[in-house]
């Protein structure tokens, strides 16, 4: 299949394309930079350059393409509001390029704020909709345009994706950790956050494209639950820093934007996803993975 890859250079992106190229699938990469660009061709992508606010590259992209997986985000947590009308006009822009074709569009969300006091399953919906809400809004928007002969599918990741190499919020974690000298945790560290290896995110992806029916809500969850006290003593044993507990008030004052998220349960489950995709985890743990470096790099987003 020709596959249209915004996002091909990140994290979750480059694993993912790896994924794509040995399945067979031809693979196209949206870049906005040379390094990027360079990346992408060096293992046999084919480039498009563009920017996410380049809606014309985007919209020729899709077009072009027998699928789509959009993995790209501006990523600004000091103006989330960008970020978020970045990810609706693009998603907007993907499906509108897309309906009527019933051609597989694949597209990032996460699970934070789908429920309370319980791990999020892929039967929840999305209470975010329209522009102003978390991401834009953007997995109901694309979900929307299945009714559109769009074959539209959810990639729900964990709020950790750890590896080798990793740069996204336990990084931040991480980093906030070595600059006030102590490794701290949201009140008891009981919340918990779900976590999946690049690995598994990028092997879920590369099925959920070639199994997951139209509409599908997909969790790249490996681990349902990790204790942020769990969390924080593994930063402090990867850091040799002592480790403490931050009043529920003090979080986001000794976090800045990352105390928003790790003061929050985060936790998920995919069950269904497992039985869909017939995915099976099997990359190390979170903490196996702090345990062995894998953030000594210390590169935050
Ligand atoms: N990693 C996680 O823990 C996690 C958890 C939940 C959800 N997600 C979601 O999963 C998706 C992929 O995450 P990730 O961790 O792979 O992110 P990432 O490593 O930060 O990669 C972001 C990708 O978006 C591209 N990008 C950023 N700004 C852009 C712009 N203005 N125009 C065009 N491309 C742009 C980047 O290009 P360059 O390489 O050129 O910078 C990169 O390819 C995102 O939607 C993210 O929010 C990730």
């Amino acid at each position: 299949m020709r596959v249209f890859v915004t996002g091909a250079s990140g994290w979750i992106g480059s694993a993912t394309v790896d994924e794509l190229l040995a399945a067979g699938h031809e693979v196209t990469g949206l870049a906005r930079s040379d390094a990027s660009a360079a990346a992408l061709m060096a293992k046999g992508v084919h480039v498009r350059r563009g920017d996410l606010d380049d809606l014309a590259s985007i919209r020729a992209g899709a077009e072009a393409a027998e699928a789509v997986i959009h993995l790209a985000n501006k990523h600004d947590f000091t103006n989330p509001a960008a970020s978020a009308a970045a990810e609706r006009a693009a998603v907007q822009t993907i499906g509108d390029a897309l309906a009527g074709t019933n051609r597989p569009f694949l597209l990032a969300a996460g699970v934070a704020g789908l429920t309370r006091g319980r791990p999020a399953t892929e039967d929840d919906v999305s209470p975010f909709h329209g522009p102003d809400s978390p991401r834009g809004g953007s997995e109901n928007l694309a979900l929307e345009f299945v009714d559109r002969s769009v074959h539209a599918v959810s990639l729900r990741f964990a709020p950790t994706v750890p590896g080798t190499g990793d740069h996204g919020f336990i990084a931040v974690i991480a980093a906030v950790a070595r600059e006030k000298g102590v490794s701290g945790y949201p009140g008891d560290g009981t919340n918990r956050w779900a976590a999946v290896h690049r690995s598994d995110a990028a092997r879920m992806v590369a099925l959920g494209l070639a199994k997951a029916p139209a509409g599908a809500r997909l969790h790249a969850v490996a681990e349902e639950g990790v204790p942020t006290r769990d969390i924080a003593e593994a930063i402090g044993r990867a850091f040799s820093l002592p480790v403490t507990s931050i009043a529920p008030d003090d979080v986001q004052g000794h976090f800045g934007w990352i105390g928003t998220f790790f003061g929050m349960d985060l936790a998920a489950m995919s069950t269904a996803t497992r039985e869909l995709l017939g995915w099976a985890p099997t990359g190390p743990t979170l903490i196996e993975d702090l345990d062995a470096g894998a953030y000594s790099a210390r590169t935050p987003m």
